[in-house]
């Protein structure tokens, strides 16, 4: 039924593998202040607290505990199923999409296990903690690597491409995010403009401003898998209660 699909995924995808997120009680953003960790101006003031906070991420996401769930597997699964084209937009900027089998991605915030000269604007993989050792092999003299993270007031990454699989899809789901930062929170609008079906997954109801034409209510680890079932045997999202979600 569908030709070509949008996932955009947030932290509550995440959240059962162990990940927390940012703004549900026990949050990331209860115990650190949004200006001292994920601004430049932060960065630029404190440089070894924000790395200390990413470093702190990164150890987490390398301590043999963290795996992805049974919803970053079946995004992985629908890629290389799906007749069609998909394209998952992550917010998040952990590698557990990656660890399930997800190729097709983009990481819109950024991704943690890498680091970015600020000059140059290159990439490079971090084999270990960010510290003064960590610079870029592009400039001489070599630049202090900073984290590979979308600060508040900078520029998503991919937002072209982005805008372009929102125009031509047919279908939109957006899975444990809370809508809170644009431009992401506003893909829905431009979905919905262009005809899409639009779907959200997530642990608490709709927001009565939602913009979804569908919210499925439960844990993303217990619909997602469903979802795709249903997209892969071509059927049409809502037609069919799901387990374990309260349709609304
Ligand atoms: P939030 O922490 O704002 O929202 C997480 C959402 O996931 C909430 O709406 C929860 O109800 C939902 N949720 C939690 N557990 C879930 C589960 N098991 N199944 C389904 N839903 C679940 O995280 P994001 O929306 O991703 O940006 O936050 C967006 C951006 O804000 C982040 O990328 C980050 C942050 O500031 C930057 O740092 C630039």
């Amino acid at each position: 039924m569908y030709r070509q699909i949008v996932v955009l995924t947030g932290a509550g995808i995440s959240a059962e593998s162990g990940l927390r997120t940012f703004r549900d009680q026990d949050g990331l953003w209860e115990e650190h202040k949004i200006e001292d960790v994920a601004t430049p101006e932060g960065y630029a003031r404190d440089p070894e607290m924000v790395e200390r906070f990413y470093n702190e991420r990164w150890q987490q996401l390398h301590n043999g505990k963290i795996e992805p769930n049974a919803a970053h597997k079946a995004l992985a699964r629908l890629e290389q199923e799906f007749d069609g084209q998909l394209l998952v937009v992550t917010q998040n900027i952990d590698d557990l999409h990656e660890r399930a089998g997800s190729r097709r991605l983009l990481h819109m915030h950024g991704e943690l296990t890498k680091g970015r000269c600020p000059r140059s604007h290159q990439t490079f993989l971090l084999t270990d903690h960010f510290g003064v050792n960590h610079t870029c092999t592009c400039c001489i003299p070599a630049q202090r690597l900073r984290p590979h993270v979308v600060w508040f007031g900078e520029m998503p990454i991919g937002l072209d491409r982005i805008q372009h699989a929102l125009d031509t899809c047919d279908l939109f789901i957006a899975i444990g995010t809370s809508g809170t930062v644009y431009p992401a929170a506003g893909f829905v609008d431009t979905a919905n403009h262009h005809g899409a079906q639009t779907v959200e997954v997530n642990l608490v109801p709709a927001d009565r401003h939602s913009q979804f034409q569908y919210h499925l209510q439960g844990k993303a680890s217990e619909i997602v898998p469903q979802l795709v079932e249903q997209i892969l045997a071509g059927e049409v999202i809502g037609e069919k209660p799901l387990s374990g979600a309260a349709n609304v």
